[in-house]
């Protein structure tokens, strides 16, 4: 096994320069399951890293036997307060006190129902269009990240729950000081004090958390008091979860849950999706050529950059995975990162490939967590796609992208580009 096959996949540092792909490779080939030694800190003794595509499913698809509510989804174990409160959100329940609150919310969530939003979503995005040409300092230079695949989120989290406009901005700006929790610094605080999907929420999370949660309730006892509309705040207010109503304090929490799940992997999606594209021009060309690749191109962005490297299980009794034996209160990492270019499922897995097909990666998860919001990121990455490139005749890179430094989020810190629009020479 080569040196960097000993990478320290738990260091967040190890991520700085991008994905240890070639790690995770020669690991996975010499075995599908490994024992990742952490001496000290929130994880020790370790964890098992689970590398391969077949394993990673096993044991998605297993969540009572491999539970996401005992320990929660990250590597670090938490405080016991930010434990619970992680265990408030669907992400971190077991069955069958998983389904009976997902099962009320699944419908809002179809392929059908999000079908419907694709006008608001691309209203939404052309504005975000506008926007970056005229902000676009001079020579048409615009932070990407954050200044415009960071705004597209929120406005469609907006949208679906009908929280009114003049809201938007500041509902944006708890979603950002939520996001730079992370990258704060030690073995990834924010991964292990993150409380959603995103991961993000490091102890400086704390504070936009509890303020995004009270605005959430406020807005949920003011809508209370009016005739019901029909939007997912309608469903959720009137909605049973296993035999109980949300009051106004569960709603605020939900909320904070789909805005930690839904919006730092969609701004990487978007963002890590247009590197990709620009590190790939004869791909860029293709797309632009013909549109209707768009579909094809968000998959392989979420299969070749996926947003989420892993997501923790603990087995709740002994067990065994790809031959090797797990034993009961064990942590095991599901790494998308590496099941996403397991060679027998993929060929020619580093390659990007806006046409690949079949394309079946776990960037979403599988089984019974599976994303609730994948149809909604998916609209959103083709729909962003298409108004960015016939908004923009062309696109450049205007200096390096800076990473996340994180164990848990593949993502971009910063992404500076040039951006010309479309019908200027
Ligand atoms: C590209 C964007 C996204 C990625 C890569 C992503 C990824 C994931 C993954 C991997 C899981 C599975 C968690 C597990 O197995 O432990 C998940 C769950 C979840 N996601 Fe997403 N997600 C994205 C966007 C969204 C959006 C837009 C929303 C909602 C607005 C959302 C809401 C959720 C929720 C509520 C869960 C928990 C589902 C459950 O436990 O039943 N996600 N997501």
């Amino acid at each position: 096994m080569t040196t960097s096959a000993l990478a320290d996949l738990y260091d967040p540092d190890t991520y700085l320069a991008g994905p240890p792909h070639e790690a995770f490779a020669a690991l996975r080939r010499a075995a599908p399951v490994h024992w990742r030694e952490v001496p000290t800190g929130p994880a020790a003794p370790g964890y098992w890293a689970v590398l391969g595509y077949a394993e990673v499913e096993h044991v998605l698809c297993e969540p009572e036997l491999f539970s996401s509510e005992k320990g929660g989804v990250v590597l670090d174990d938490l405080p016991p307060d930010r434990l619970a409160q992680m265990r408030g959100m669907l992400l971190a329940m077991d069955p069958p006190r998983h389904r009976d609150y997902r099962r009320p919310l699944a419908h809002r969530f179809t392929h059908r129902a999000i079908a419907m939003l694709e006008g608001r979503v691309r209203d939404a995005s052309r504005a975000i269009m506008r926007e970056a040409a005229e902000r676009g300092h001079g020579g048409g230079e615009v932070e990407f990240v954050g200044e415009v695949a960071g705004q597209l989120p929120t406005r469609v989290v907006g949208e679906l729950m009908g929280l009114p406009r003049e809201d938007w901005d500041y509902v944006h700006r708890l979603a950002e000081a939520l996001n730079r929790g992370q990258d704060a610094g030690g073995a990834d605080r924010a991964a292990a004090e993150g409380d959603g999907a995103g991961g993000g929420g490091g102890e400086g999370a704390a504070a936009p958390t509890v303020e995004m949660a009270m605005y959430a309730a406020g807005f949920a006892a003011g809508r209370r008091a009016r005739p019901p509309r029909d939007d997912l705040t309608g469903l959720l207010l009137a909605g049973d979860f296993g035999g109980r109503t949300m009051s106004d304090l569960d709603y605020g929490s939900f909320f904070v849950q789909l805005v930690t799940a839904g919006n730092d992997t969609t701004q990487t999606m978007l963002s890590s999706g247009l590197l990709a594209l620009l590190t790939h021009p004869d791909q860029l060309a293709d797309l632009r050529a013909d549109p209707s690749l768009a579909p094809g191109a968000v998959e392989e962005i979420l299969r070749w950059a996926n947003p989420l490297h892993y997501f923790r299980r603990t087995a709740a009794a002994d067990a065994e995975v790809g031959g090797v034996r797990i034993r009961a209160g064990d942590r095991l990492a599901t790494y998308f990162t590496a099941a996403n270019r397991d060679e027998t499922v993929f060929a020619d897995p580093d390659r990007f490939d806006i046409r690949r097909s079949p394309n079946r990666h776990l960037s979403f998860g599988k089984g019974e967590h599976f994303c609730l919001g994948a149809h909604l990121a998916r609209l959103e990455g083709r729909v962003f796609l298409e108004e960015l490139l016939s908004s923009f005749a062309a696109i450049e890179l205007a200096g390096p992208p800076v990473r996340v430094r994180s164990n848990l989020n593949n993502g971009l810190k910063s992404l500076p580009v040039r951006l010309t629009p479309a019908g200027t020479s």
